[in-house]
């Protein structure tokens, strides 16, 4: 029997690109949907959708930069209607907590006809490592707006060990499942675990609001990127998000991965050595 493509978006991601591995060790045909694709996908031009759709019968979408931005609920939506004109029916939104946009394109997905499922995560560990926090990490301190708030750091192999189950899996069609990891901590504390497992000292200063603007500015992030950091900074760091949900035990049937256990695992790879 021929398997269906299933297209990941974002597959050279910190998210898609660990589905991607998943699915290609399984046998499973994909395809990755981003501007460096093989066909190339860019959510802003809504052209390079259809070819990146043709064959496909699922897919996982990670939206770019962040469900959080305006116009992110429409984009949702225009992408679930071609996807369906198209044939591909399954559809796995990659989506955070707490987000007002976010929670908005859930909505329009579950509208659209789809058959869907939502991935609703916290913090990914990974932006410790792969991402916007791993500069700060390398140069020994972090300066940001969160105070004393837990937050829940889920790791990206716990997501994608979750998408690869209900992207290939049955039983889990209009799910929203809330992806946490197994406990609650404050960023000065995720900076103190990463401090314990490569033998640096790594500090943390909160700062205010426009404190992170104004040094993100000065280092010429562009204006949106700021607005978006700093608004997932305060906003969604308010401890709405301070609390653990079961998602990852549910899909998987196992507890989500540990901070410490990443942290452990992420030093050995000498990436927060770099000189
Ligand atoms: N980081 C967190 O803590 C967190 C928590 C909850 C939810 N999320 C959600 O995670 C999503 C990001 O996923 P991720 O962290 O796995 O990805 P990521 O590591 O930020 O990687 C971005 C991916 O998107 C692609 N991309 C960039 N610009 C694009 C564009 N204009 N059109 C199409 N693809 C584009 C990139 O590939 P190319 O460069 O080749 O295009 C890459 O594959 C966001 O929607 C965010 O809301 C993040």
């Amino acid at each position: 029997m021929t398997q269906t493509l299933t297209l990941v978006v974002g597959g050279t991601g910190k998210t898609g690109r660990r589905i991607v591995q998943r699915l290609t060790a399984s046998d499973r045909p994909v395809r990755i949907g981003s501007r460096s694709g093989g066909v190339p996908f860019d959510w802003e031009d809504p052209a390079t959708w259809e070819p990146a759709l043709e064959n496909v019968g699922a897919a996982y979408v990670s939206y770019y930069p962040d469900l959080a931005v305006p116009g992110a609920p429409e984009a949702i939506g225009s992408f679930a209607e071609m996807a369906l004109k198209s044939g591909t029916r399954r559809l796995v939104l990659l989506s955070g907590r707490g987000e007002e946009e976010a929670q908005a394109s859930e909505e329009v997905l579950a509208a659209s006809g789809a058959d869907w499922t939502v991935l609703r995560c916290s913090w990914f560990n990974q932006n410790f490592s792969e991402s916007h926090l791993l500069d700060p990490i390398v140069a020994g301190h972090l300066y940001l707006p969160a105070g004393d708030v837990g937050e829940p750091f889920v790791d990206a192999d716990d997501i994608a060990d979750v998408a690869a189950a209900v992207l290939t899996q049955d039983g889990h069609l209009g799910q929203i499942y809330e992806l946490t990891g197994p406990r609650l901590l404050t960023f000065a504390e995720a900076a103190a675990v990463i401090a314990a497992a490569t033998g640096r000292d790594i500090g943390y200063t909160r700062i205010s609001a426009a404190e992170l603007t104004d040094s993100l500015t000065a280092e010429g992030v562009p204006a949106d990127v700021v607005e978006l950091l700093t608004y997932l900074f305060t906003t969604v760091l308010d401890g709405r998000n301070a609390h653990l949900c079961d998602g990852v035990q549910r899909v998987l049937g196992r507890p989500p991965r540990d901070f410490a256990d990443y942290a452990r695992d992420a030093a050995a790879t000498g990436i927060w050595n770099q000189e």
